[in-house]
């Protein structure tokens, strides 16, 4: 596919419900008592892996609407094994969590996923759960994971090895059958949805700063859930919008969970003109309307503690230090060599071809802005969503436009991606 560059992007739009919240909405929902109907489902290949997953394991989950859903709680221990291997595709969100609730059901289970699901790393999970009792095995801590559940985990105090939401989720979910406590310490915040759901069907949930403690429910009831926007699908079109000159974007009903919004933040220091409009609180989550307008941006540095408020966002960062005045510099990000593809080599290959001045490092980038438009050029996606459509915001940005090779992978997270973003350009 190839991007042509845009005069200006322009307009108001919504985009789909949040990946995170949505693939724990139908996890929770799955383990509830009574139904739970989910609103604002954000629908894409990731998370109907977790809803076929959920069918495999007995789960009765009704389309009531492309993204509206109603599942059938089978409670906390009603998992039934599944007749063959669980695909969880590309989903690594999915294969996290899920072997955490699985530790505790009963039987046996084996999950799968797509090559590059497969290569990354499962031990990460499997450690802490072997530490509650349960028997997990992967290979050569890889996928294909086996579970064994085990009726008899124990809750565990457990400090993360690295900052990773869906680690501290998988242990959290494991310690809603556990005996006692179960408490996630983390090196520096990461996203609370987990924590914020859990809070919501009913779980005790204590929480101070760095640590998280749940206590085993007798039940959860979670009955409704209203997915905002997704903070991740937004990114692009509002780094566009910072990006090329004359832009002004609006996108409504977005979460704004603060450990989501890390962009927002550097597009400020950057000196993109920011606003935030009808903050309001759904669920626990907060949401509101975020306009971002276009200036000459300034060159940032991203420090480690920060990272993992923008850890989806930071291959736009890096593009928008190709055009910012100075040099950028990203540090503590060695967790993107693990995520759908190398996003730190990824990045630097991808964007040098369209003529950006990009130098990877072993936990990050430099990069030398240059005030002007990029040249463009060719960006593989490598099978990686995220890498698909920052080609597609470097494209708008560019003279002479970008060719996206794999441009069909923004369906693993945003099928309409494309069409929403041509909707705001002015060419
Ligand atoms: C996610 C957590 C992050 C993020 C991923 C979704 C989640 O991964 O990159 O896209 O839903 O918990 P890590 O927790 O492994 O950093």
């Amino acid at each position: 596919m190839r991007i042509a560059p845009a005069v200006a992007v322009v307009g108001h739009v919504a985009v789909p419900g949040d990946k995170s919240i949505s693939h724990r909405a139908v996890l929770l929902g799955a383990l509830g008592d009574g139904e739970t109907r989910i609103r604002g489902f954000g629908r894409s290949a990731d998370t109907e892996a977790t809803v076929r997953a959920m069918r495999a394991l007995g789960v009765d989950v009704v389309d009531v609407a492309d993204d509206e859903l109603v599942i059938g709680g089978v409670g906390l221990r009603g998992l039934r094994a599944a007749a063959g291997p669980v695909d969880c595709a590309n989903a690594g969100t999915l294969m996290r969590l899920l072997t955490g609730i699985l530790a505790g059901q009963r039987g046996r289970f084996e999950l799968t996923g797509d090559d590059s699901l497969r290569v990354r790393p499962m031990e990460r999970i499997a450690a802490p759960l072997r530490l509650m009792g349960a028997t997990v095995r992967t290979e050569e801590g890889h996928a294909p994971v086996v579970v064994e559940g085990s009726a008899t985990l124990n809750g565990i105090e457990y400090a993360l090895p690295v900052a990773s939401a869906q680690v501290k989720s998988a242990v959290l979910l494991a310690g809603l059958n556990a005996t006692g406590a179960t408490t996630v310490v983390e090196p520096v915040p990461t996203r609370d949805h987990t924590e914020l759901m859990l809070e919501a069907a009913g779980v005790r949930v204590r929480r101070r700063p760095g640590a998280v403690t749940i206590e085993p429910p007798a039940e959860l009831r979670l009955s409704e859930v209203e997915v905002p926007g997704d903070f991740s699908s937004a990114a692009p079109l509002l780094a566009a919008a910072a990006l090329v000159p004359g832009s002004d974007v609006t996108v409504h009903g977005l979460g704004l969970n603060p450990r989501r919004t890390g962009l927002l933040d550097v597009l400020e220091r950057m000196g993109a003109r920011v606003a935030v409009f009808n903050r309001r609180r759904s669920a626990g989550e907060a949401v509101g309307d975020v306009q971002v307008e276009h200036a000459q941006l300034v060159a940032t540095e991203i420090r480690a503690e920060e990272v993992p408020r923008l850890v989806d966002e930071l291959p736009l960062v890096a593009l928008l230090g190709s055009q910012a005045h100075g040099e950028t510099v990203v540090h503590g990000a060695a967790e993107l060599r693990v995520k759908e593809s190398d996003r730190i080599e990824a990045v630097t290959d991808g964007l040098r071809a369209s003529g950006a001045r990009v130098h990877s490092r072993e936990d990050g980038w430099t990069v030398t802005g240059v005030p002007m438009r990029l040249r463009g050029g060719r960006l593989e996606a490598r099978g990686d969503h995220r890498i698909a459509m920052l080609g597609a915001v470097a494209g708008l940005a560019s003279s002479k436009g970008v060719e996206i090779e794999g441009a069909e992978t923004v369906s693993v997270s945003f099928p309409g991606f494309y069409e929403l973003l041509d909707s705001l350009v002015r060419r």
